[in-house]
């Protein structure tokens, strides 16, 4: 084949991969509505039902199905499915021509658009598999001294702690664990956490931007110039408030931030994003060395040989849905529909919300118990209402953990308000 018609075989077969015209078609026709004429002028608003209805109706969930749980797993909408499975009939067509190399300039363009995605350059990016890489990577990294301090929140995830406890006694450091707050009234009263947390022998600050047991945001930004003026770098896990939150990583001003692309972006699974400041890459040895190990570019950190690429092309389409749909307006939904269900629950006596309610405090994870109920208790009998979500019983908290994504109609809120009435 020739190079011009290979290209041109490329294109057409994973179709809006790089924003190419045919993933715009299959996504953008169905956004817009022009697939659909009763909502062809559908309003792009946080509140319009039939606009998000037709969002929707791009996932393909098990019928029936109310999940609520985008926190553990994240669904691939349709035009993102099958842009990678045409990546992966391409592969299985000449697989030598596109594992090594066929696709340089493909993967590129994915690595543009991630770096668009947190608002800052594509060489701050490596295209990894998941969060617990990223946290693997900067624990196996940094070279530290015996008594050297890591302080890691009590709700961090274990891909933050376990890397840590690994390498506590080879390394010779110590983990110092604060207790974060169930119910802060603002982000300054966490920041104080930190701020006490400090010595003058703590190196690094490895902490969640949302945590996964009850959704709390924390505040990156504030931690991180805090750590700043004590020579502290700040490792972020990521997991749940990429593509949820609308971020920028230069003004949130941590070091590295670790996420997975299969949860709030709906990649194919086992793709993850990983972020280094310029001024900390040196920091950072590769898990995995293979040929090209010596590239000083970023890309040494995703240096695994033959890898899953269909799954990274897919993640270029991820991008692009979510960019269809606008991360500023994906954000406003989900803050739409936690306030739809904030307001449900409070018409239950027996609800107790378990998540700080205010704005810059949580977003689209709310945990929460009913009276009388243990959290499982409450998942099973959830379950039986063909509801997903997960049962959070640690640390103070004992309750359900709900997500709601862009895929959640307000429909499903109120189907999930009246279960919640009955168990
Ligand atoms: C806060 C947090 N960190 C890390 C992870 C691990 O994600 P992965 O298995 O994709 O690495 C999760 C998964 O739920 C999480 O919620």
């Amino acid at each position: 084949m020739t190079q011009l018609k290979r290209r041109t075989f490329l294109t057409a077969a994973l179709g809006g991969l790089a924003g190419s015209p045919l993933l715009n078609a299959s996504i953008g026709e169905s956004l817009s509505g022009a697939s659909d004429p009763g909502t062809t002028h559908e309003a792009k608003t946080p509140g319009n039902e039939r606009f998000w209805q037709v969002v929707a109706g791009q996932f393909r969930l098990q019928p029936g199905l109310r999940y609520f749980n985008n926190a553990s797993l994240g669904p691939s909408p349709r035009p993102v499915a099958d842009a990678t499975e045409a990546a992966r009939r391409m592969l299985d067509a000449f697989p030598s021509r596109y594992m090594w190399g066929g696709w340089k300039d493909e993967v590129e363009a994915v690595r543009t658009r991630a770096g668009k995605l947190f608002a800052v350059s594509p060489e701050s990016i490596a295209i990894i598999h998941n969060t617990t890489e990223g946290m693997n990577l900067v624990a196996a990294s940094l070279e530290l001294d015996p008594g050297d301090e890591v302080i890691i929140a009590d709700h961090e995830h274990p891909s933050g702690t376990i890397p840590w406890q690994y390498w506590q006694e080879p390394k010779g450091v110590k983990l110092v664990r604060p207790v974060l707050p169930l119910a802060p009234k603002s982000p300054g009263e966490i920041v104080d956490v930190y701020r006490e947390a400090i010595t003058d022998r703590t190196r690094v600050i490895s902490m969640c931007h949302m945590v996964n047991t009850n959704g709390m945001i924390l505040p990156i930004a504030e931690v991180s110039e805090l750590a700043r003026k004590h020579n502290i770098l700040v490792a972020v896990d990521g997991a749940q408030s990429a593509a949820m939150l609308e971020i920028d990583l230069d003004k949130l001003g941590c070091d590295f931030y670790s996420t997975s692309a299969h949860k709030w972006l709906f990649s194919p699974k086992g793709v993850g994003l990983f972020y280094a400041r310029k001024a900390s890459q040196h920091l950072l040895k590769p898990l995995i060395v293979a040929s090209g190990w010596e590239d000083d570019s970023i890309r040494r950190l995703e240096n695994y040989n033959t890898r899953n690429l269909p799954e990274v092309l897919g993640l270029g389409a991820a991008l692009d849905f979510h960019n269809l749909i606008g991360p500023s307006l994906k954000e406003a939904r989900i803050r739409e529909l936690k306030r739809y269900l904030l307001d449900g629950l409070a018409d239950n006596d027996r609800a107790r919300v378990q998540t700080p309610t205010a704005d810059n405090l949580s977003c689209g994870i709310i945990t929460v118990g009913i009276d009388g109920l243990g959290a499982v208790e409450i998942r099973d009998a959830l379950a039986e209402h063909d509801i997903d979500c997960r049962p959070m019983s640690l640390l103070g908290l004992d309750g359900v953990r709900i997500s709601v994504s862009v895929f959640t109609t307000k429909a499903d809120v109120d189907y999930l308000l009246e279960a919640l009435r009955e168990v």
